[in-house]
C-alpha cells in the first residue's frame, strides 16, 4: 500500500487535480492488484476526489485524515463514519503524530477511533511512532509495543489482519532525516509480532506495516525491499503526482 497523507494542503479544487494527474500517472498501477494506492486529502476536499474516482473509474482508495468515534451528536467541528462512508472513503488515518502532539489525541482515543472506523467498514491507517528522545534512551521498541497494543486493542482477529499499521518515526516526518531502512525493519517486524501476540500469527501476516517519514522517490524502494515493511505513507512528497506515482511504481515492484 502507498497512502499519500494530503495533511491540510490542497483546497477541494486542488485536491481534484491532483488526484487526476496521479492517475494519468499511474495508469497501468492502480489495476495492479499488488498494490493499493490510497489518498486522504482533507475533509473538505473528499467529495471533489471521491467524484474524480468515481466518474473516472479509478481503481484507488479514499482516506479521511481523522474521524469522531461517536456515530452523531453535539460535537461540534466533528465528523462521523457515516459523513465519510457516504462520501465512499475506504479508510481512515488513525492517531497520526501531528495529532497526538496538536490536537490532543491519546493512546485511548486513537483505540475508540480505530474500532469506530473498522464498525463502519471501512480501514483504519493507524499511526505509531517515538520522539527522538524515546530512541536516544533506546525505548523504541517498548514504547512502539506499548502504542500498537493500546491502540489495537479489542479487536476481532479479522479486523486485525485488515488493519494497516503506519510506523513514522516522529523525528523522520517532514524532518528529510531517516531511519536506515533496516532499523525501521527492526520496529516493523516488532509492530508485527506485537500483533501475533494479539491476534495470532494469521493476523500478523496479514496485517500491513507500512513505513513513514520523510519518503521520497529516492528512498522508497529501499524501504520497500525490507521484508516487514508493505508499502509507505507518504506526506509531503504526496503533494506531487511525479514524486507521489513514482513512489508508488516502486511499490509495485517490491
Ligand atoms: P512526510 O510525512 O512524508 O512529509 O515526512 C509523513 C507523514 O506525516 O505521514
Amino acid at each position: 500500500m502507498v497512502a499519500g497523507n494530503w495533511k491540510m494542503y490542497t483546497t477541494s479544487g486542488e485536491g481534484a487535480v491532483l488526484v487526476q494527474d496521479i492517475a494519468e500517472e499511474l495508469e497501468r498501477e492502480l489495476d495492479d492488484d499488488a498494490i493499493d494506492v490510497v489518498v486522504c486529502p482533507p475533509f473538505t476536499g473528499i467529495k471533489a476526489v471521491s467524484t474524480v474516482i468515481e466518474l473516472d473509474h479509478l481503481n484507488m482508495g479514499l482516506g479521511a485524515q481523522d474521524m469522531f468515534w461517536e456515530a452523531e451528536g453535539a460535537f461540534t467541528g466533528a465528523v462521523s463514519a457515516r459523513m465519510l462512508t457516504e462520501l465512499r472513503c475506504t479508510h481512515v488515518i488513525v492517531g497520526h503524530s501531528e495529532r497526538r502532539e496538536f490536537f490532543g489525541e491519546t493512546d485511548e482515543t486513537v483505540n475508540k477511533k480505530v474500532r469506530a472506523v473498522f464498525a463502519a467498514g471501512m480501514t483504519p491507517i493507524m499511526c505509531c511512532g517515538e520522539t527522538l528522545a524515546t530512541r536516544d534512551a533506546l525505548e523504541t521498541d517498548s514504547f512502539i509495543r506499548a502504542q500498537v497494543m493500546a491502540g489495537a486493542a479489542g479487536l476481532s482477529a479479522e479486523e486485525a489482519a485488515r488493519l494497516v499499521i503506519a510506523y513514522e518515526p516522529i523525528w523522520a516526518i517532514g524532518s528529510g532525516r531517516t531511519p536506515t531502512p533496516e532499523s525501521a525493519n527492526d520496529v516493523t517486524r516488532a509492530i508485527r509480532a506485537t500483533i501475533g501476540a494479539m491476534y495470532g500469527p494469521p493476523a500478523a501476516m496479514q496485517v500491513r506495516v507500512l513505513y513513514g517519514g520523510s519518503v521520497k522517490p529516492e528512498n522508497a524502494s529501499m524501504f520497500f525491499s525490507e521484508p516487514d515493511i508493505d508499502g509507505a505513507l507518504v506526506g509531503g512528497a504526496a503533494l506531487k503526482a511525479d514524486s507521489f506515482s513514482a513512489i508508488a511504481k516502486a511499490a509495485c515492484g517490491k
